[in-house]
C-alpha cells in the first residue's frame, strides 16, 4: 500500500474524486478540508472573532477532530459534516486556516493517522507539507467558471437559491487567500502530476488517477 495526496484549489473536484478512488482501492480517504472547516465551525458556534487570537489558540487546545467509521468528520464527538458545509463556513475557513497554530494541530492528527499507508489525503498542503514522502501526488486544478459552475448546480440540485456570480466571486477570493497565505499556501508540489479536470467527468478523473496509481503499485 502507498499513501496519495491529493491537492488543488476549492471545488476542483478533490473530494469527491478522493472518496471514489478510496473505495475503489479499499483505502481511507481524509478529508482534511473537512477539519479546517470544523475549526471555523467552533469558532463560529463560540461566538469568537477571527481576529481574537488568544480565544482562538484557547478553543483549538480543548476541542477535540475525530473522523468516524463512514470517514465523516466530528467534533468533540458531533457529527457535523453538513453543518460545515455552508458558504459562510467556507469564507470562514479559509481565513482561520492562515493560522500556523491551528495548522500545527491539524496537521499532526494528519501525519499521525496517515503513519501506515493505505490513505488518500485531499487539501492544499498534502504534497508539500503533510506527507511529503507520499508515493503519488496529484495536483487537481480547473478553471474558476468549470468549478463555479459546479459549485452552483451543487446547490441548485439541493434546492438551495444562490447567485452565480457571487459564487465565482468567492472561489476566485478564496483561490487567492488560500494561494497567498504565508504558512503553506498552496502551490503544486515539484513532485506532483497536475490534472486539469475543467473539461473531464468524475469518471474521467477517477480513471486517469487510479491509472497513475495502479502504475506506481505494480513498480
Ligand atoms: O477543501 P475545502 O474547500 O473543504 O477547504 C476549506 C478551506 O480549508 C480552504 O479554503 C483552505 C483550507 N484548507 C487548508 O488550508 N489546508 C488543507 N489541507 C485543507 C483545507
Amino acid at each position: 500500500m502507498i499513501n496519495i495526496a491529493i491537492d488543488g484549489p476549492s471545488a476542483a473536484g478533490k473530494s469527491t474524486i478522493a472518496k471514489l478512488l478510496a473505495k475503489q482501492l479499499s483505502y481511507i480517504h481524509l478529508d482534511t478540508g473537512a477539519m479546517y472547516r470544523c475549526c471555523a465551525y467552533a469558532s463560529l458556534v463560540n461566538k469568537i472573532d477571527l481576529n481574537d487570537i488568544k480565544a482562538l489558540e484557547e478553543m483549538m487546545n480543548t476541542i477535540q477532530i475525530s473522523f468516524n467509521e463512514k470517514g465523516e468528520v466530528e467534533l468533540n464527538g458531533e457529527n457535523v459534516a453538513d453543518k460545515i458545509r455552508t458558504n459562510e463556513i467556507s469564507m470562514r475557513t479559509s481565513t482561520i486556516s492562515q493560522y500556523p497554530f491551528v495548522r500545527e494541530k491539524l496537521v499532526k492528527i494528519q501525519q499521525d493517522l496517515a503513519k501506515s499507508k493505505g490513505y488518500i489525503l485531499d487539501g492544499r498542503d498534502i504534497g508539500t507539507v503533510v506527507l511529503v514522502d507520499a508515493e503519488v501526488k496529484i495536483y487537481m486544478v480547473a478553471s474558476v467558471e468549470a468549478r463555479a459552475k459546479r459549485r452552483y448546480q451543487e446547490y441548485v440540485n439541493q434546492g438551495i437559491e444562490v447567485d452565480y456570480n457571487n459564487i465565482y466571486k468567492d472561489i476566485e477570493q478564496r483561490d487567492y487567500q488560500d494561494m497567498n497565505r504565508k504558512v503553506s499556501p498552496l502551490k503544486k508540489a515539484d513532485d506532483a502530476i497536475e490534472i486539469d479536470t475543467s473539461q473531464l467527468t468524475i469518471q474521467q478523473v477517477v480513471d486517469k488517477v487510479s491509472s497513475i496509481v495502479l502504475k506506481k503499485i505494480k513498480k
